[in-house]
């Protein structure tokens, strides 16, 4: 089966959304910033600190690399795997990509315990999701499925992400 691809900014819920679908799937869930973190037995936030983002990015294009190379795999990827064209174009040859989208007071809200993700570490969170969300808007909404969950469950969520990859995979017509 094709993989199925969960892209989108940091707080959209790709690692649920993906844990959930994958389960439904019966198809092996791997998360990029997971599989980042255990090869280099570090954490993100202390990569971006010794080494820096640049060399983070090199290490999530060999991840991505290496798993858009497999199938039968729900990826749930890093906000900024649309940061490089490359990493949409693997994802897409061998997966069906889908954007999470979520306006930015719901992900102030969605992120505000958390203190893992290097980009978000501002004494002005707020600003900071807005200012990052508009830079990186047009990259995210340039993926043609997207599933906006400013307003739903994580169980609508995956509802919509399963019809999604149905339709895709079956060639179905949604809503017809
Ligand atoms: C990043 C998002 C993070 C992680 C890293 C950088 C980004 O992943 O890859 O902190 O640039 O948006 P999540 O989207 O899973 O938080």
């Amino acid at each position: 089966m094709k993989n199925l691809v969960l892209v989108g900014f940091m707080g959209t819920g790709k690692t649920d959304v993906g844990q959930r679908a994958a389960a439904r799937l019966g198809l092996r869930f791997v998360d990029t910033d997971h599989v980042i973190e255990q090869r280099a037995g570090r954490t993100i936030a202390d990569i971006f600190a010794k080494e820096g983002e640049p060399h983070f990015r090199g290490l999530e294009r060999a991840v991505v690399q290496e798993l858009a190379a497999q199938q039968d795999l729900v990826i749930a990827t890093g906000g900024g795997i649309v940061l490089n064209p490359d990493n949409l174009r693997d994802l897409s040859a061998t997966g069906i990509v889908v954007c999470l989208w979520a306006e930015p007071d719901v992900i102030l809200k969605r992120t505000q315990h958390h203190n893992h993700r290097p980009l978000l570490e501002d004494p002005d969170r707020a600003t900071r999701i807005t200012d990052l969300l508009r830079q990186r808007e047009p990259l995210y909404k340039s993926i043609p499925l997207r599933v906006d969950n400013t307003h739903t469950t994580v169980e609508q969520d995956v509802e919509s992400v399963l019809r999604i990859y149905r339709d895709q995979t079956t060639g179905a017509r949604a809503g017809v």
